[in-house]
């Protein structure tokens, strides 16, 4: 299959890669770059656990090209880290606040948060839950990821 050359930036590095124009952004991030902590979950739009931010907002890669992204800035779980490799203040509450069980749905869960935070740093409960409504857990009941969201919060607004 023909490939061209697609430039974006993938948490914050730039990057070049032959891709084909049928390759889907989900699978890019995981095989090309080699960026697993996005999860393959329905591939049809139902779960939000392929959910990454373009250019800060949230997309589910399953149902977006690679292509469609050329020149655009990439975010995924694996970005949110800080250099140092220590967990972010919103995963670091996912981990404390008991949001992850089995874990498949957090990567999704977690970036479809960020973007809400950025934008609305204090959002109401309601809006967590209209927030990450697209993203589905089978584990958690959806409180523990709520708190989750509100802990990180009030850290955001204290620091
Ligand atoms: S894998 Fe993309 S929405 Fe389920
Ligand atoms: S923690 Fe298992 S699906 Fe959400």
């Amino acid at each position: 299959m023909a490939k061209r050359l697609l430039s974006l930036r993938v948490n914050g590095r730039e990057r070049e890669d032959a891709v084909a124009d049928s390759t889907l952004l989900l699978d890019y991030l995981r095989e090309t770059a080699n960026l697993t902590g996005t999860k393959q979950g329905c591939d049809g739009g139902e779960c939000g656990a392929c959910t990454v931010l373009v250019d800060g907002a949230p997309r589910l890669s399953c149902l977006t090209l690679a292509a469609s992204c050329a020149g655009r800035s990439i975010e995924t779980i694996e970005g949110l880290a800080g250099a140092d490799g220590r967990m972010s203040a919103l995963q670091q509450a996912f981990h404390e606040r008991l949001g992850t069980q089995c874990g498949f749905c957090t990567p999704g869960m977690v970036m479809s948060a960020e973007a809400l935070l950025r934008v609305e740093p204090a959002p109401s409960e309601a809006r967590i839950r209209e927030a990450l409504a697209g993203n589905l857990c089978r584990c958690t009941g959806y409180v523990k990821i709520v708190e989750a969201v509100r802990c990180a919060c009030a850290g955001r607004l204290a620091g």
